[in-house]
């Protein structure tokens, strides 16, 4: 099959490329290299691929590139993960969160809406629930985001739902839970606790560390979205199942990386205080189950920084 992937050269996306490349699948790649982390890095997150691979450098903000995109490629299914990621990045430049993910989002749909695109898979979020009712999550629990990132991810699930009623385009939003793994992003806190531990440094958590935080390995999530192409409805939660506070998280990066200390600085604007997931949805109907043990995929991810920042 041909799949078109939106920010394949990020650090979910380039793990979806590589696993459609090594199945032998054909994948079209565009991303723009956004400056939000380094351009390098995300040129070596792809820079290997053994496969069918084309790599289109294009900004998802410019609708006419995009529509000339899809006519041209002919893609049979879409992965949209090109984003402006973060919580705090949405708090700090709200309008860019906006312009990459609505008007992104809506770009994408105007360009497959007259294609031969069967399906797009989108990547949703945790944050789109917010302030907490009961955990853990399921699917229904009420919508509140409390950042601007989680309010993006949540009309981008709704102008999904609108396409998919008025034109036909058949789609499923995953909400991602917070994912690690080797290629991790570099402002997410286990890229930056396994950074500052390995030099021996101070490593800061928000609050009082209590926050807790559900982890979902790459692989997973990876897992989760192709069986999404075939298979499943509107809307699935992506979740690890391991929820552990972000103390507990420093504390084993620390033992693993061996070395660093623990420090306490203000709380942050948008952070929801817990997030869990509920994913009998998902398990029964993308037949998906994660499987990475956290305490080895965490060693894992340390190991990779080390090898990549040491
Ligand atoms: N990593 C997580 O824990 C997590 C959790 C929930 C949801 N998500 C979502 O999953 C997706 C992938 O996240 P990630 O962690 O790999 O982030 P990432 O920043 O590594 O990847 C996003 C990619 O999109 C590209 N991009 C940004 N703006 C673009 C634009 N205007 N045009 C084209 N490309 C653009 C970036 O260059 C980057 O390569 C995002 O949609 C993110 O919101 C991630």
């Amino acid at each position: 099959m041909k799949v078109l992937v939106s920010g394949g050269a990020g650090f979910i996306g380039s793990h979806i490329c590589e696993r459609l490349v090594n199945e032998g699948h054909e994948v079209v790649c565009v991303d723009n290299l956004d400056g939000y982390y380094s351009p390098e890095v995300k040129r070596r997150n792809i820079g290997s691929f053994d496969g069918d691979f084309t790599f289109i450098e294009g900004d998802i903000r410019d609708g006419v590139f995009l529509k000339g995109l899809v006519d041209g490629e002919s893609p049979e299914y879409v992965i949209h993960e090109a984003a402006q990621a973060g919580v705090r990045a949405s708090v700090a430049d709200p309008l860019k969160t906006c312009e990459v993910n609505i008007q992104g989002t809506i770009n994408v749909l105007e360009a497959v809406k007259e294609s031969n695109v069967r399906k797009l898979v989108f990547a949703s979020s945790s944050s789109v629930y917010g302030r907490i009712e009961y955990l853990p999550f399921d699917e229904e629990h009420p919508k509140n985001p409390i950042s601007q990132y989680g309010a993006s991810k949540l009309a981008c699930e709704h102008y999904l739902r609108l396409y998919e009623r008025f034109y036909g385009i058949k789609h499923t939003s995953l909400r991602y839970f917070t994912v690690y793994g080797p290629r991790i992003r570099p402002d997410l806190a286990i890229h930056k606790f396994a950074r500052t531990a390995l030099t021996g440094g101070r490593l800061e958590l928000y609050g009082d560390g209590s926050k807790s935080r559900d982890f979902t390995y790459v692989s997973d999530a990876v897992d989760a979205t192709l069986k999404a192409l075939k298979k499943g409805g509107e809307v699935y939660n992506v979740g690890g199942g391991a929820r552990v506070t972000v103390k507990e998280l420093a504390e084993k990066i620390i033992e693993l990386a061996g070395g660093g200390t623990i420090s306490y600085i203000k709380d942050q604007m948008g952070d929801v205080m817990h997030t869990e997931s509920n994913t009998e949805k998902a398990r029964r109907e993308l037949c998906w189950n994660p499987v990475k043990d956290f305490e080895e995929g965490l060693r894992e991810t340390v190991e990779w920084v080390r090898s990549v920042n040491l």
